[in-house]
């Protein structure tokens, strides 16, 4: 590791990115690819179960992206591409969902009619809908379930409160109860949902059936002290970026990132100064850098987590529009010699294959964020486009400075977000990606091929890979020919 005033950087790192390189097979000891703990570090106090984070952008990272990358381990940071109502929104939704306990659970007043009732669970996807006294109340006065809301038409207009199990009927239980002692009531009443009251019947949480037994099947989710899943989110670093940062916050948020493209500016010292001065030591992660200079100047500013990646992204026209840019993989080792692990690092853009995830780890990342690769999903916002000709399903993937996302900033319903559409010229791309099913596939094929690599590397955890290789990555790196790179990875 290197002084700030001196960074160092292997010199055959220079100019050099994934497909440079391939890692040279050491002893296996590896006795089941199951066991292999891909455990690592997201920033100064988070941890995930899968080293890998869903990039920032509005064709990716949504509140569905955040929820399915939490519970395979890894983490999402909701875009920022919204209104700040809709971005904390957003993220509430995630924290809502698969915790042990859903805090804050939807409700409707017992006045409310079978078609509001109707379009708010369509609305929120939810299938019961805790009934309160009076809206706001917080009073339970019952519960309705999908199988209570009825079948025919002539009945929309009714009021719920004729439908629903009223208080007297349900199984409840108290605030503090714990996971087993709910997990029991449910069983022994065969009920899926669990009403949390005080005394004075005030709703206080719900448990339900089916995050219960998603916990169990996924214990490497990521979670919060509270057995909520952990949600990253996105601001910008000018205008309103406080007022959106603290209702990201209020709704929930573990961390808050400052995304600029350029990172290490003042611009960002000024945000960072004044998000340290309202919200103290809230996790905070910022980018993006690409040089040694960068990691010490962020890590100076006493950030939690540092983005590494200047204009690597599939999305990304940055480096033939200005020609400003560092090759990935020399960008992230240059970060880590530099600051070492004393602030985790996130490899931002330019994974093509699941082999570059796993070399950024061992030259320096802690996690890598993935954007093109996540997209074209099923949980990525946007819809399917089919070709009417030839039946391929596709779905929009684009940069977020690209004309498209600008112009959509500018002409929003909810009113211009000039600090996005002005802040840089356009310097994304909008491309289309064949759709490709559920991110969880994705996801189960990187855990799968992280782990085999971690036993090629004669390791047992991607902890002690790094442990192992970040020193002196040269020991066990193969830098290529032209013969060796097609030999390689042209298939
Ligand atoms: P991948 O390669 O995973 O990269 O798709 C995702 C990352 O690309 C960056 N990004 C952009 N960079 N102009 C840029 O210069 C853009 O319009 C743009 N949009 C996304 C971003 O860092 C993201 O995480």
């Amino acid at each position: 590791m290197s002084t700030s005033e001196e960074p160092t950087v292997e010199t055959e790192f220079v100019g050099r990115t994934y497909d440079d390189f391939l890692f040279r097979p050491q002893p296996g000891v590896v006795g089941s690819r199951r066991d292999v703990s891909l455990s690592t570090r997201l920033s100064r106090h988070l941890g995930l179960g899968l080293p890998v984070v869903s990039a920032n952008m509005d064709s990716v990272t949504g509140a569905q992206m955040a929820k399915a990358m939490a519970l395979e381990g890894g983490t999402g940071f909701v875009h920022r591409g919204m209104s700040i109502t809709a971005q904390a929104e957003g993220v509430a939704r995630v924290k809502r969902t698969h915790g042990h306990v859903v805090e804050q659970p939807l409700c409707l007043p017992r006045g409310t009619t079978i078609r509001e009732a109707r379009e708010f669970t369509l609305k929120h996807n939810i299938t019961g809908i805790l009934i309160e006294e009076s809206r706001g109340s917080g009073i339970l006065v019952g519960l309705l379930s999908n199988r209570d809301l009825p079948w025919t038409e002539d009945l929309e207009g009714h009021r719920v409160e004729e439908f629903m199990t009223p208080v007297e009927k349900l199984v409840t239980g108290p605030p503090d109860i714990t996971v087993e002692e709910a997990e029991r009531r449910m069983f022994d009443h065969r009920i899926e949902k669990l009403p949390l009251v005080d005394t004075d019947r005030r709703i206080r949480g719900l448990i339900t059936k089916k995050d219960i037994i998603l916990a169990r099947r996924r214990p490497y989710s990521s979670k919060d002290a509270k057995g909520r899943l952990l949600v990253g989110a996105a601001i910008g670093a000018r205008g309103d970026f406080l007022e959106r940062a603290a209702e990201l916050l209020q709704a929930g948020a573990d961390l808050i990132l400052i995304d600029i493209a350029h990172g290490h500016s003042e611009v960002v010292r000024r945000a960072v100064e004044a998000f340290r001065a309202k919200f103290g030591d809230v996790e905070l992660v910022c980018g993006n850098v690409g040089t040694a200079e960068g990691a010490t100047f962020l890590r100076d500013l006493g950030v939690d987590g540092i983005k590494v990646g200047v204009g690597p992204g599939r999305g990304c026209r940055t480096r033939l529009e200005t020609g400003a840019g560092v090759p990935q993989l020399q960008a992230v080792r240059e970060a880590w010699c530099a600051v070492g692990d004393t602030v985790p690092i996130i490899a931002d853009g330019g994974v093509r294959d699941d082999k570059d995830i796993f070399l950024a780890l061992c030259c320096g990342a802690s996690s890598v964020m993935l954007g093109n690769m996540l997209s074209g999903t099923d949980e990525a916002p946007g819809s399917v486009i089919e070709d009417p000709g030839t039946g391929e399903k596709r779905k929009i993937y684009r940069g977020m400075t690209s004309p498209q996302a600008v112009f959509e900033a500018l002409y929003s319903d909810e009113g211009p977000d000039l600090e996005l559409a002005l802040d840089v010229p356009a310097e994304g791309q909008e491309v289309q990606i064949p759709y490709k099913g559920s991110v969880l596939d994705i996801l189960h094929r990187i855990r799968g091929h992280l782990r085999s690599a971690v036993s090629y590397a004669g390791e047992e955890t991607l902890a002690a890979v790094r442990a192992k290789v970040l020193p002196d990555p040269l020991r066990y790196l193969i830098p290529l020919s032209p013969a060796a790179r097609a030999e390689s990875y042209e298939r």
